[in-house]
């Protein structure tokens, strides 16, 4: 894989939106002391960039816009420095900066969770943020959420998750997480259909779809509370890297 030396176990936490992976991967990440990295935080600040340039395709473009809008978004990927850094008293704590500047209070839109769904599926992007993701993994033991960790980023990781729910549970906890933040909240079924959308965008594009990868363990999470999803994960990633309570 990776020329990248690990200077620590890698643990892969895949699934859709709304499967309870970020809450999830935060808690698992302060118990056992690892360096959690939010990947689809770095897609959505170059989509939030490409909406404050003006620069996302609408739905039923044109290929010769398609292209263009490729080129455009992989410049900027291949361009922007982005870095996750801790920051005391803000919250949440774990920020994004892009050249710099603190985006984080921007990246969480509705318009921007559509918008990074776009931009994922430029090939250009993706390879541009591989070898940054790679980097970021390799500092130390570290848990990186995201769609195709396990499967392109870290395929030899020490330890895989896949996490999935049904359609219905992961709009009921999208809407809760908007109305937390106290975004304009839509309605349960615009909601809905927009989950609906993104996981579809998100499984059907040709360069690193969502898909589990063969040895990481699915857990539902439809049906359980976060401490039963932290728990689970917990216990199975201290019995394979044999690390104590
Ligand atoms: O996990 P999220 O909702 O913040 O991700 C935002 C978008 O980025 C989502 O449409 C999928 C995409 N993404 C991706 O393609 N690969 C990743 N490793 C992480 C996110």
């Amino acid at each position: 894989m990776s020329e990248i030396l690990k200077r620590g176990p890698v643990v892969a936490i895949d699934g859709p939106a709304g499967t309870g992976k970020s809450s999830a991967t935060k808690r698992l990440a302060d118990a056992l002391g690892f360096i959690h990295i939010d990947t689809g935080a770095l897609y959505r600040s170059i989509a939030s960039l490409m909406l404050q340039r003006g620069g996302i395709v609408e739905e039923g473009a044109s290929k010769e816009e398609l292209e263009a809008f490729g080129v455009r978004a992989t410049e900027l990927a291949r361009s922007v420095h982005l870095e996750f850094k801790r920051v005391a008293g803000k919250n949440p704590a774990n920020r994004i900066f892009a050249d710099g500047k603190d985006i984080t209070d921007f990246i969480r839109t509705s318009e921007v969770s559509m918008a990074a769904s776009r931009v994922s599926a430029v090939s250009g992007v993706r390879a541009a943020l591989l070898g940054l993701q790679r980097q970021m993994g390799c500092v130390g033991k570290s848990i990186l959420e995201g769609r195709d960790i396990g499967t392109v980023i870290f395929p030899d990781a020490d330890i895989k998750f896949f996490l999935t729910a049904s359609v219905d549970e992961r709009a009921k906890r999208r809407l809760s997480e908007l109305e937390v933040a106290g975004a304009d909240a839509p309605s349960f079924q615009e909601v809905k259909t927009q989950i609906i959308a993104r996981d579809h965008g998100d499984s059907s594009r040709a360069i690193a779809p969502l898909k589990k990868a063969e040895d990481a363990l699915q857990i539902d999470t439809s049906e359980l509370t976060l401490d039963e999803v932290v728990k689970t994960m917990e216990t199975w990633v201290r019995e394979r890297l044999g690390l104590s309570k």
